[in-house]
């Protein structure tokens, strides 16, 4: 599929899938009756493709993202009677499954993070450049905005978060910064967070992301438990994917691929007993076949209509 296909929706929205030439071959759904679980629906980009590419695919598009199902039910109706739709985390895809009357699966898509429509739009607080509320939720149900943790959790907590999740180095100095100015004046908007950022780390050096850059995606995955979704999704995937079927994660930073990595590293290997030994001690087996050692990323075509396409990195691997 070209490009240039990719058509402009009502509100002048253009959206490109993530990978899609690589997303459609590395899955393997080219024919016959398959089910596919997309667990980030998005806009529902990628399952528009798969539907379009096998007429006998049926999807269970799963977000919980209320915005973005309705937006995706709009882009999949030419094919409703294929698509089951369900809000809810994709680390209960098990369940939605089960839900849904599905028993195992052909393939699993995780396209991981924020979506565009949700990055674009202010008031869901995401962008260090527009102002807005300090929210970051994807799911505006769940109780934890991106300013409560931020006026509630403790200096170490949010060093913690700083930390892990931004692996900013003067994440103690943050933290305590934040700690002392919540007292007088507590945080509520994105403008006044990202230049509070700058303000106690400094600006960033020509040609650099923006400082804040980091500071925001701490607390969006703190806010969504991103890494912790992750994990539990590839674990719940697994059981459910048949023999054969495959298992596709496109993400957009270092701490999420390294998860996706080493998961599909662990359950590839044989014996994982520790160095030494001189018998096998674990009995470990093989049950996934990784169908790429090193990941996937966009060629420049893609880049140069798609920036976001530069950071993406997919992984696939199929169920022995
Ligand atoms: C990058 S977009 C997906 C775009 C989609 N592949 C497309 O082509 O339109 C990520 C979507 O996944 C959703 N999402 C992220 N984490 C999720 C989770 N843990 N459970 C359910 N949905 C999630 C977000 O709300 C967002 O709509």
């Amino acid at each position: 599929m070209d490009i240039s296909q990719f058509a402009e929706t009502e509100d002048g929205f253009v959206h490109i899938p993530v990978l899609y030439r690589e997303v459609l071959e590395l899955l393997k759904v080219a024919d016959g009756p398959c089910r596919i679980i997309d667990g980030t629906l998005g806009c529902g980009g990628h399952s528009s493709l798969i539907l379009k590419q096998n007429r006998q695919a049926k999807i269970l598009g799963i977000d919980r993202d209320g915005d973005a199902l309705k937006r995706a039910e709009k882009a999949l109706a030419f094919a409703a009677d294929r698509v089951h739709l369900m809000r809810g985390d994709f680390s209960d895809l098990a369940d939605l499954s089960t839900e849904a009357g599905w028993d195992s699966v052909d393939a699993v898509l995780l396209d991981v993070g924020v979506s565009s429509p949700q990055i674009d739009d202010a008031s869901r607080g995401f962008a260090l450049r527009l102002d807005g509320p300090l929210d970051m939720r994807m799911d505006t149900r769940s109780p934890d905005t991106a300013s409560r943790l931020l006026n509630r959790e403790s200096e170490q907590a949010l060093a913690d978060i700083f930390y892990r999740y931004g692996e900013i180095r003067a994440s103690r100095k943050l933290a305590r910064a934040i700690a002392k100015r919540r007292v007088e004046k507590p945080f509520g908007t994105t403008l006044d967070f990202a230049k509070f950022c700058e303000s106690v780390l400094g600006k960033a050096k020509p040609g650099k992301l923006p400082t804040p850059t980091k500071c925001f995606q701490a607390l969006r995955i703190a806010v969504n438990d991103e890494l912790g979704e992750l994990e539990r999704a590839l674990e719940r995937a697994l059981p459910l994917l048949r023999k054969g079927g495959r298992l596709a994660v496109i993400s957009f930073h270092s701490l999420e691929d390294r998860i996706v990595k080493t998961f599909f590293r662990h359950n590839a290997a044989g014996c994982i007993c520790p160095p030494g030994l001189p018998v096998c001690v674990c009995k470990h087996k093989p049950v996934l076949k990784e169908i790429n050692r090193k990941p996937v990323t966009a060629k420049p075509d893609e880049i140069e209509v798609n920036r976001r396409a530069a950071s993406a990195k997919l992984r696939v691997a199929e169920k022995l």
